[in-house]
């Protein structure tokens, strides 16, 4: 694994942020590069093989080990390949007391496991922790694009939209609400 040319330079620029001796503060956009590199390589979702995480820990002068805790810790990072749609159900308690166990049954039906990719590469799902829009919980992210306000028909549709090739528009999927509505209050 090396960087492409592209990928090098916005390397550099990201390092570049970083006041001296504080380089390895880089570690997570350079992860989060690296995985995208792969993604871009492999025509999928992207993940972090030992050797990449190696690259990445090289680049920041820092003990591979280090790199790989990070890497471990945070499920943003994709320690194995993962399908062309990663499905992220929010299961941190908002989303929770909202249905998000109506949310993973949805997606259970369809054939998906937690922690697995269904045999026609399609479909990864993985359980993840708060992923920042409990006001409109329960939510899935799905590659880099959040939906939210889910029912299980909701989902099935987004879900079924994106087996069909188009991309549904992301954000609240409660007809009439818009995301950036404030929510609650007096
Ligand atoms: Fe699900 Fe915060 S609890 S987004």
């Amino acid at each position: 694994f090396a960087w492409t040319d592209e990928n090098a330079a916005q390397a550099e620029k990201i390092i570049a942020r970083y006041p001296e001796g504080r380089q390895r503060s880089a570690v997570m956009p350079l992860l989060d590069l690296a995985q995208r590199q792969v993604g871009a390589q492999t025509g999928t979702q992207g993940w972090l093989p030992i050797p990449v995480m190696e690259y990445v820990a090289d680049c920041l002068a820092m003990p591979a080990i280090r790199v790989v805790e990070v890497a471990t810790f945070y499920t943003m990072y994709n320690l194995a390949p993962v399908g062309k749609f990663h499905v992220q159900v929010c299961g941190t308690t908002p989303c929770m007391l909202r249905g998000s166990d109506a949310v993973m049954a949805t997606c259970r039906a369809r054939g998906m496991a937690v922690g697995q990719t269904t045999p026609d590469g399609m479909w990864t799902l993985t359980e993840v922790e708060c992923l920042g829009s409990c006001a409109t919980a329960p939510m899935v992210q799905i590659n880099d694009d959040n939906y939210e306000d889910l029912t299980p028909e909701r989902l099935d549709a987004v879900l079924n939209a994106l087996a069909a090739g188009t991309t549904p528009e992301a954000g609240t999927q409660e007809p009439g609400r818009h995301t950036s509505e404030p929510v609650g209050g007096p």
